[in-house]
């Protein structure tokens, strides 16, 4: 693979990573003001950054093999460029001056997966650019420039969760995230337990304009029912005067939002489990953003030995499952999980055991 040096000519300045990241509890609840689960993955971006020689920005991908040149009126890119040029202008909006920089990107993080490869680009690119240029904000500010390059840049109106993780997030821990107050906790993870991360193998397809709709579904009900957000609610009962529609989705995020916050009370494994095949059954049934493949990978799971529960993970339609194993069980889980799964025909892989 190759270096800044190679492509640039000239030894980078800065470097900076940022890890991928996995939700275990608390799905489709941050564009809620909800609660959120997530912990960070090993797998990272890592950005090196120097001083371009002209006026011009200059970004190159190492895992994709391509060079964007960015004019300083450049308003619309395509790719990974507009992640990297997405935070360059949020930096600039805030009231920062950046100069033409030259970002070299290599990444472990799996794209398209629901890993929040975009997430860890941000916070990854953020991180750089604070050091290079010695800008004052934090962590959390940090996170809320990484969503605003997104939401702004790459077009996709997310909530907080995949920011905060990647800016965050530890391997080692699970970060309770109140999205609405933006107060954490670390966690550990459930005594005598690990996690797997199997890909199902079938792309994410309809995820920005499914997740688009769920969120005014969800804005919708929230309206119905007199609130300011589905947060507010916490009796699943409340929502039997709603259409049927509304309800079930306002019901989805109801629970889940119940389900994460069982979890700060302290749960066993076996607890943590079920809360997980819960999420996954109220994901499928009523918020509807699961498909077969995930449904199948998910009972596969939930039919092993060692298994605790698993669901699937991020925002649905494709990508990946997560499940909770037995501590020092998850190299053998997975590879049964997926010996079983790719039996019947599938094409997924193994993303962390
Ligand atoms: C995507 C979004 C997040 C979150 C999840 C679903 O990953 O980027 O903000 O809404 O889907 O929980």
């Amino acid at each position: 693979m190759m270096d800044y040096k190679q492509i640039f000519n000239a030894a980078p300045d800065v470097q900076a990573s940022a890890p991928g990241r996995v939700n275990l509890l608390g799905e489709h609840t941050d564009y809620n003001d909800g609660f959120v689960l997530p912990t960070a993955i090993p797998q990272q971006t890592t950005v090196h950054i120097g001083y371009s020689p002209n006026d011009r920005h200059h970004f190159y991908s190492a895992n994709l093999e391509e060079w964007v040149d960015v004019n300083p009126e450049e308003t619309e890119l395509k790719g990974f460029a507009k992640y990297v040029y997405g935070c360059i202008r949020v930096v600039e909006t805030i009231g920062y001056s950046v100069p033409p920089v030259n970002i070299f990107v290599s990444s472990s993080v799996p794209i398209g997966s629901g890993l929040s490869s975009s997430a860890a680009l941000e916070v990854a690119t953020l991180r750089g650019l604070r050091s290079l240029l010695g800008l004052p904000f934090d962590d959390v500010k940090l996170a809320q420039l990484g969503q605003q390059a997104e939401i702004q840049y790459a077009g996709v109106s997310c909530g907080i969760l995949d920011q905060m993780a990647c800016s965050l997030a530890d391997t080692e821990h699970m970060l309770f995230l109140d999205t609405r107050t933006l107060k954490r906790q670390i966690l550990p993870f459930p005594t005598g337990a690990e996690i797997v991360v199997i890909d199902s193998g079938v792309a994410r397809s309809l995820a920005s304009s499914g997740y688009n709709q769920r969120r005014s579904e969800c804005e919708a009900a929230a309206q119905q029912l007199g609130v300011r957000a589905l947060r507010d609610v916490s009796d699943p009962q409340a929502v039997s005067q709603l259409p049927n529609l509304l309800r079930k989705r306002a019901r989805h995020v109801i629970t889940e939002n119940n389900r994460v916050l069982q979890v700060l009370s302290g749960v066993s494994a076996e607890v943590f489990g079920q809360l997980m095949n819960a999420s996954h059954a109220s994901l499928r049934d009523d918020y509807e953003v699961s498909i077969p493949a995930l449904d199948e990978l998910v009972d596969i799971f939930q039919n092993m030995p060692d298994v605790f529960g698993a669901r699937l993970t991020g925002a649905g339609f494709g990508g990946a499952c997560v499940a909770l194993v037995t501590a020092g069980k998850a190299k053998a889980v997975s590879k049964q999980v997926l010996t079983k799964y790719n039996q019947a025909g599938h094409k997924g892989h193994i993303l962390v055991d």
